[in-house]
């Protein structure tokens, strides 16, 4: 299911096999009325949500309404016809690390979310583990780092940054760029994901990280570098509120399922501008 916000990417589904999926462009908020549409499926791996900051800041309310109220009615259909369900979350539930520091977060941190969305996102995660606790439904969550690779919308700080690096383009960063990002590839995510709804414990949180720790003013150099753009090109903007220091994933608990990422920072990067620069005009249609 699919509402097709401004943020999916239809573009994308050309990649589906065909014959083997079938898309429902609706809101989660109405999966109780595709009850016999439905009826086979014996998983829910719920990824859909509101998930750009800045938005979240700006109005929180469709937040709410997609990642509490929507998680909540997935999980009531799950529980209706007992299917296991897979909760897709982020380091963001966590909040803040100290800049400095070499601690990581763990699947055993209390949560602290700082911005709507991922206070949001924690709410949708207590949702599922209160299912877990009082129906005893087979529920795991995820918790994973900051995502990049093709496809994304081009709003968020990769994609972004290649488009404006691509024109030559001022490319605003947040404060003093310090803030540091644990990357990890999307398909590497999704890998993970396939291992925790095989071998995952239900009950049990996992979190997903690469063990990429990068200051975001790093990352825009690294993009600068692989264009051969000049680095005058960055301007320093006022912070997010609130914006977190620092995210770092001990992924420990996924590693233990035998997983572990294959893709390289650089080479995941590299690839990530060469999709951008080839279909620019897609992208750039995107952000309006
Ligand atoms: N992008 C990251 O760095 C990252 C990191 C960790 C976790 N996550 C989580 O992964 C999931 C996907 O993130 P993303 O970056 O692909 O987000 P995205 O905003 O790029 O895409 C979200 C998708 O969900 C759909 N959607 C939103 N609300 C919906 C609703 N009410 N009903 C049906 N569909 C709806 C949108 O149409 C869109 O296709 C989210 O749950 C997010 O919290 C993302």
């Amino acid at each position: 299911m699919d509402k097709g916000t401004y943020a999916s990417n239809p573009w994308y589904e050309r990649h589906f096999p065909e014959g083997r999926y079938r898309k429902i462009a609706d809101d989660i908020n109405n999966v109780q009325n595709y009850e016999s549409e439905l009826q086979d499926i014996d998983q829910i791996v719920h990824f859909a949500a509101e998930s750009h900051v800045d938005n979240s800041i700006r109005d929180s309310y469709s937040f709410l309404i997609s990642n509490v109220v929507g998680t909540q009615r997935l999980l009531e259909f799950a529980r209706r016809h007992d299917i296991r369900f897979h909760q897709i979350s982020t380091d963001e539930v966590f909040g803040s690390l100290d800049p400095e520091g070499d601690d990581l977060f763990t699947a055993d941190r209390c949560y602290d979310p700082r911005n709507p969305y991922s206070a949001t996102k924690a709410s949708a995660d207590f949702l599922a583990k209160s299912y877990a606790n009082t129906y005893g439904m087979r529920i795991t969550i995820s918790n994973c780092s900051n995502n990049y690779g093709n496809h994304q919308h081009p709003e968020k700080l990769i994609p972004k940054t290649i488009i404006n690096a691509f024109h030559s383009r001022k490319i605003p960063v947040y404060g003093n760029g310090g803030q540091i990002r644990d990357w990890i590839h999307v398909r590497d995510h999704n890998d993970a994901v396939d291992y925790i709804i095989d071998r995952g414990k239900p009950g049990s949180v996992y979190l997903i990280g690469a063990r990429n720790q990068k200051r975001n003013i790093d990352t825009v150099k690294m993009i600068l570098s692989v264009m051969h753009r000049d680095e005058n090109l960055i301007e320093y903007v006022s912070d997010r509120p609130g914006h977190d220091r620092r995210y770092a994933m001990d992924p420990s608990t996924t590693e233990s399922l035998g997983w572990k990422p294959r893709i390289k920072f650089e080479d995941g990067l590299r690839e990530t501008v060469d999709h951008y620069v080839k279909n620019m005009k897609i992208y750039e249609g995107m952000l309006g």
